[in-house]
C-alpha cells in the first residue's frame, strides 16, 4: 500500500529518493511522485501508473537538491491519476505533505479551509493536509504540523517539507507504520524499512501519536505536545540480497524457492526434540499463564487468516483447548466473547494491517492477552503484542504471500506443541510430530526440484476462466488458500471449499471446462475425498489431484496428479501448499500478468 521517502543530508536527493521508492514498488501503488527543495521553492513532480513513468519525467527535468520527500500511492479518495498523486501542495506553494491513512473528518476541514479562501485540486482527503498545515504556519514547521494534527481525526503517516523553515523534514504518525533511518550525517524517513536499506540498517520507529523532526545535525521525536521522547535505535539484521531477486524471474519465485530455508528458519533452536516439545523465548507467559486460558481467538487477513484456520485444526486436535478463527475486519466490530481468560493469536507477515492491528487492540481493551505471529521484525503488531513468535522467514517482497504462509503454519505447530505437551500430548507424539518437522524441508526442495512438471500442468490449464479447489480437514484451508493465489496473481475466478460442500452448490458449475485441484493426500478423509473426486468426473469436470501415494481408488478418475511426499495430516498443509503456489505462478506468467505486483493488491494493507 502507500509509500513514504524522505532525505536530508549532504547527497542529491532524488535519486535516493526514486530508488526508495522502487524498493517499496511491491507494497501495491498506482502513481508516485516526489517534492524536492530546490533552493527557490519546493519542486513537485507526479505521475500516474509506475514509477519508471516519474524517473523518465526526472531523467528529462532533473530537479536538485538534497532535501526531499516522494511517495507511491495507492488510490482511496479518487481516482489514481496525476493530479490525485501525492505530494500535495498548499496554496501557497511552499509546503507539500506525503500522507498514508485516510483522514476521516476531509470533508468538514474542507470546507472550513474553503471558506477560508484555499482552492482543492484533488478529490484527496491529503490536499486537506497541506492547506491545513499552511493555515497553522507561523515560520515553525513542526509547530505548524502539530497544529494541524489536532484537528485532525483518521491515521496517517506523513511526511511533510516547507520552503520557508528548509533543510527539515517532519514526519509523524497514527496507525500508519514510520520510522527514520539514521545515516552518517544524513537521515531518512520511510514507512518501510526496505526503502532505505541500501543505506542504513539504524531505525527507529515512530508510535503512534509521535512526530520526528528531521534535519541534517540529527533527529528529535517528540509528542504532540512537542515533548520530547526518548527512543530506542533498532539494528535491522535483513541484509540487502533478501531484498533482491537474485536470478529468479520474480520475487515470488524465488520466495517459493526459498522455502526449504525459510522453515528452517522458522523451526530453528525452538524444537526440544527429546522432550517433544517446542521452547518459544518470546511468548512472554509462564507454563501456568499458558494452561490458565479457557479459549484461543485467532484473528487475521487474507493468507494469514488461512494459516489461522489450520491452527485452530492443530490446536483443537492436540490441545483440546476450543479455538475460534475470525476475520480481523469483522471481529473489530463485533461485539466478541473475549476476556482475561481469552488468548488471542494474531497473525500478520507484515505486522501492520490495519483491520488486524486494531482487531488486537480490541481483543487487549476486553482484557486478553494478544500473541502476535509475525514476520516483520519491530512492526506495529510485533511491538505491542503481549508476547509472540517471530516466523523468520526473511522480507516478503511478491504480494501474494507464500514463505510467509508456510512458516505461520509452522510458528502454530511450534505454539500446538509447546501447549499440547503442557497438557495431553504424549512425550512419543510430540517425538514424531517433530521427526516429521525435520524431515519437511527436504521434502518440500522434493518438490520444488519438480516445478517444471507444474509448469506443463499451467500450460495446460492457463486458459481456464474458472478453477474450483477442495480438500478436507486440514487440506480445506490449503484449498482456500491455493484459489487465492490463483485469482490473486492470474486474475482466474477460483473457489475453495470443504470437499464435501461442493454438493450444497458449486457442483452445478461443473461440466468439461471446469478444473477441480484436489488436495487429496493419503490422510485421514482420503477415502470421503475419493467419493467427491468421482461425483466431479461423473460431471466431466477436469480433475487434478494432489495426492501422496498411488491410490487404487483414484485410478482412472483423475486426470493430472502430482504427488507430494507423505507426512503426518498435520503437516500436509504446508507441502500441499507448495505445488499450488508454483501451479498460481505458472498460469500467471502465461496469462502475461504482473506477478509480484497484481492490479488492486497491496502487500500491507495499512488502511480498513
Ligand atoms: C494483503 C496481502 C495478502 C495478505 C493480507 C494480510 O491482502 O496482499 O497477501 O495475506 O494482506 O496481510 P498480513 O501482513 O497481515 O499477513
Amino acid at each position: 500500500m502507500c509509500g513514504i521517502v524522505g532525505y536530508v543530508g549532504p547527497r542529491v536527493a532524488t535519486p535516493l529518493l526514486v530508488e526508495g521508492l522502487k524498493r517499496l514498488e511491491y507494497r501495491g501503488y498506482d502513481s508516485a511522485g516526489v517534492a524536492i527543495m530546490n533552493g527557490a521553492g519546493v519542486e513537485t513532480v507526479k505521475e500516474a501508473g509506475k514509477i519508471s513513468r516519474l524517473e523518465a519525467m526526472l531523467a528529462a527535468n532533473p530537479v536538485h537538491g538534497t532535501t526531499g520527500i516522494a511517495h507511491t500511492r495507492w488510490a482511496t479518495h479518487g481516482p489514481p491519476n496525476q493530479v490525485n498523486a501525492h505530494p500535495h501542495v498548499s496554496d501557497d506553494g511552499t509546503i507539500a505533505v506525503v500522507h498514508n491513512g485516510i483522514i476521516e473528518n476531509a470533508t468538514v476541514l474542507k470546507k472550513m479551509l474553503e471558506g477560508r479562501g484555499y482552492t482543492f485540486r484533488s478529490d484527496t482527503d491529503t490536499e486537506v493536509l497541506a492547506h491545513l498545515i499552511e493555515e497553522c504556519f507561523d515560520g515553525n514547521l513542526e509547530d505548524a504540523v502539530i497544529e494541524a494534527l489536532r484537528q485532525v481525526e483518521g491515521t496517517y503517516g506523513i511526511a511533510v517539507v516547507s520552503s520557508v523553515d528548509a533543510h527539515k523534514i517532519v514526519a509523524a504518525r497514527k496507525g500508519s507504520p514510520l520510522l527514520v533511518g539514521l545515516g552518517d550525517d544524513e537521515y531518512f524517513v520511510a514507512s518501510d524499512v526496505s526503502a532505505i536499506l541500501a543505506h542504513t540498517r539504524k531505525v527507529v520507529y515512530l508510535d503512534d501519536g509521535e512526530m520526528a523532526v528531521v534535519d541534517r545535525n540529527g533527529y528529535r521525536i517528540v509528542d504532540l505536545n512537542a515533548m520530547e521522547v526518548q527512543k530506542k535505535v533498532s539494528r535491522i539484521d535483513w541484509d540487502l540480497g533478501q531484498i533482491e531477486r537474485g536470478g529468479f524471474a520474480h520475487f515470488m519465485l524465488k520466495e517459493i524457492f526459498e522455502q526449504p530455508q525459510t522453515l528452517e528458519n522458522t523451526m530453528r533452536g525452538r524444537l526440544l526434540d527429546d522432550d517433544g516439545t517446542a521452547k518459544l523465548g518470546g511468548l512472554n507467559l509462564t507454563d501456568d499463564e499458558l494452561l490458565a486460558f479457557d479459549n484461543i481467538v485467532i484473528t487475521a487477513c487474507g493468507t494469514s487468516w488461512h494459516s489461522a484456520l489450520i491452527g485452530e485444526h492443530m490446536i483443537e486436535e492436540l490441545t483440546r483447548v476450543p479455538v475460534e478463527v475470525e476475520y480481523a475486519s469483522e471481529f473489530r466490530y463485533r461485539n466478541p466473547i473475549v476476556n482475561e481468560r481469552t488468548l488471542c493469536i494474531v497473525i500478520s507477515q507484515s505486522g501492520e494491517t490495519a483491520d488486524t492491528l486494531a482487531a488486537m487492540r480490541e481483543a487487549k481493551r476486553r482484557g486478553a492477552r494478544t500473541l502476535g505471529i509475525v514476520n516483520v521484525v519491530g512492526s506495529t503488531i510485533a511491538r505491542e503484542a503481549d508476547g509472540g513468535i517471530y516466523i523468520h522467514a526473511g522480507p516478503e517482497i511478491g504480494v501474494a504471500s507464500t514463505k510467509a504462509f508456510t512458516s505461520q503454519v509452522i510458528a502454530l505447530l511450534l505454539f500446538t506443541l509447546k501447549l499440547g505437551r503442557l497438557r495431553d500430548l504424549s512425550i512419543l507424539t510430540g517425538r514424531e510430530i517433530i521427526e516429521a518437522m525435520h524431515r519437511l524441508p527436504g521434502q518440500i526442495q522434493q518438490i520444488l526440484d519438480r516445478s517444471a512438471e507444474i509448469e506443463a500442468l499451467a500450460e495446460e490449464f492457463k486458459r481456464a476462466s474458472n478453477f474450483l479447489y477442495l480438500g478436507r480437514g486440514y487440506n480445506f484451508p490449503v484449498a482456500l488458500e491455493g484459489a487465492l493465489k490463483l485469482k490473486e496473481i492470474s486474475y482466474i475466478h477460483a473457489e475453495g471449499y470443504p470437499a464435501a460442500e461442493m454438493k450444497h452448490g458449486p457442483i452445478a458449475l461443473i461440466d468439461e471446462m471446469m478444473p477441480v485441484v484436489f488436495i487429496a493426500p493419503h490422510d485421514s478423509v482420503f477415502d470421503k475425498l475419493a467419493s467427491n473426486i468421482q461425483e466431479v468426473k461423473a460431471r466431466k469436470g477436469r480433475v487434478i489431484a494432489i495426492t501422496s501415494r498411488d491410490e487404487e481408488a483414484l485410478a482412472g478418475k483423475v486426470d493430472y496428479e502430482f504427488r507430494i511426499p507423505e507426512t503426518i495430516d498435520l503437516l500436509m498443509p504446508v507441502l500441499a501448499s507448495v505445488p499450488l503456489q508454483l501451479l498460481a505462478y505458472y498460469i500467471a506468467v502465461k496469462r502475461g500478468s504482473n506477478v509480484d505486483q497484481p492490479r488492486n493488491l497491496a502487500k500491507s494493507v495499512t488502511v480498513e
